[in-house]
């Protein structure tokens, strides 16, 4: 479908419709083909959670799914709704809708030749990426703890430090299971490569979840991560992030930031089997 916004009601929100009548076939055939390629991928790599908040909420390989359909079984597990954008909206936007317990969802999706690489989020990686562990109450309840957080770490000009944690949480985060690692991430789960790279490659490095160690590392954007941070569960990652980060972001001021894929001797590297 055309890349242009599509007239709203002139918000502010940046909220638009997703005009899901507007998708042609070859759109909902390009979420065919990510969904079935990432449906055979997952099975023993994503963590339970994930696959269930999926299953649950039907998101099928049929094709684009409608918004309005998705927010009302989200709505009533979590109270969670996804509403449409038409692309990145500014942070302190973004933060409020988070906040809010609202998922801003790109409505676009790629063409045919951009299957494995995207320079910006589509509707592939929004939804399917996304919204399934928006279903589990203690992530669902994570993800609006950090809007809110985001909307002080902007009066605090802390920002660059709380979206480190959001890269290394939500986007590419893996947690340790009874059966072994697992993927959380949705910038994993929505990647072809990087799905089977994260927990089998032996070049990237994997250390245990620590919050100020996160707030350090700086990330990379345009490759395959060269370090991921695991947690043990969302309780633990919930409880972490718990505390007011105020005092947290003084202390970051002393210190260094990490490149990424470094390791610090106080590091808890984990290996793989
Ligand atoms: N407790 C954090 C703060 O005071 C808010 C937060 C919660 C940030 C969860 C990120 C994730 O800023
Ligand atoms: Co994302």
């Amino acid at each position: 479908m055309s890349l242009t916004p599509q007239p709203d009601s002139g918000a502010d929100d940046y909220v638009i419709v997703q005009g899901w009548g507007n998708y042609t076939e070859q759109d909902h055939a390009v979420w065919r083909a990510l969904f079935e390629r990432q449906s055979a991928l997952l099975p023993g790599r994503a963590c339970q959670e994930y696959l269930d908040g999926l299953a649950g909420l039907g998101v099928a390989a049929d094709g684009i799914p409608d918004f309005e359909r998705l927010s009302d079984i989200l709505e009533r597990t979590t109270g969670w709704r996804i509403v449409a954008v038409p692309g990145l909206v500014p942070d302190d936007i973004f933060f409020g809708h988070l906040a809010a317990r609202r998922f801003p969802a790109t409505n676009w999706i790629r063409q045919p030749a951009q299957m494995d690489y995207l320079q910006e989020p589509d509707v592939f990686h929004d939804v399917f990426g996304h919204v399934p562990l928006l279903m589990n109450p203690v992530f669902a309840d994570y993800m609006a703890a950090y809007g809110r957080g985001g909307l002080k770490a902007l009066r605090l000009g802390a920002l660059p430090k709380l979206a480190r944690l959001y890269w290394y949480t939500v986007e590419f985060g893996l947690i340790r299971t009874g059966a072994g690692l697992r993927i959380y991430g949705s910038g994993i789960v929505s990647s072809r490569t990087e799905s089977a790279y994260c927990l089998e490659s032996p070049k990237p490095k994997r250390i245990a979840f620590d919050l100020l160690r996160i707030m350090r590392t700086e990330y990379r954007i345009d490759d395959l991560q060269d370090g991921y941070f695991v947690i043990d569960s969302f309780d633990q990652l919930f409880a972490a992030t718990g505390p007011d980060f105020t005092p947290y972001y003084e202390t970051l001021k002393g210190l260094s930031d990490v490149p990424p894929g470094a390791v610090l001797p106080e590091d808890e590297l984990i290996e793989i089997a």
